[in-house]
């Protein structure tokens, strides 16, 4: 695809980011939803279809025309599960906290001691997990090991 010409579209709004990998085989690949805008798991995909984001009192939020999706967690199931989906939605995320360390988005939950909080995985279709484990340490078959920063260029590019 092109782009979309929908709001928020390929310029950057005030008071948001793009959200894009650094590492290969992601190296600036972005954060979205697809389609672009709607509710349903977080992807990284091409700077062409990149959503806009920021954290806003702990809640990890995407710019919308309809108004913000919320980030949201899946709940740890039990202690043998090392990767937690994330998922947009118009509901409020209730687990954990979003929050920026320098440019690298983190998330943490008072019941998880993570070894590194901004470990991330992108995994099957390009399903973006937050890696309870240490980065590119035991990396799950099937994925691959990211830290994810804000950018805030005008328009995305690769
Ligand atoms: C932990 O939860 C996962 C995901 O729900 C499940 O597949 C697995 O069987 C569970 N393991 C244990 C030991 O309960
Ligand atoms: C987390 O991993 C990233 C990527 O290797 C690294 O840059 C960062 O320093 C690590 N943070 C901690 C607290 O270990």
């Amino acid at each position: 695809s092109g782009g979309s010409t929908a709001y928020p579209g390929t310029a950057l709004q005030s008071g948001y980011y793009w959200i894009r990998a650094v590492e290969s085989p992601n190296f600036h690949q972005y954060l979205q939803t697809s389609p672009e805008y709607v509710a349903g798991p977080a992807i990284l995909s091409s700077y062409t279809t990149a959503g806009q984001f920021n954290v806003v009192d702990g809640q990890l939020v995407e710019l919308t025309a309809g108004g913000v999706l919320y980030g949201n967690v899946q709940v740890q199931a039990n202690s043998s599960v090392t990767k937690l989906g994330l998922t947009f939605s118009t509901t409020q995320n209730s687990y954990g906290t979003f929050s920026w360390s320098g440019d690298a988005l983190q998330w943490s939950v008072a019941s998880i001691t993570r070894p590194n909080l901004s470990a991330w995985l992108v995994c099957e279709e390009q399903h973006l997990y937050i890696n309870l484990g240490a980065y590119d340490y035991l990396t799950p078959a099937g994925c691959a090991d990211e830290t994810i920063h804000y950018y805030n260029a005008a328009t995305a590019s690769d």
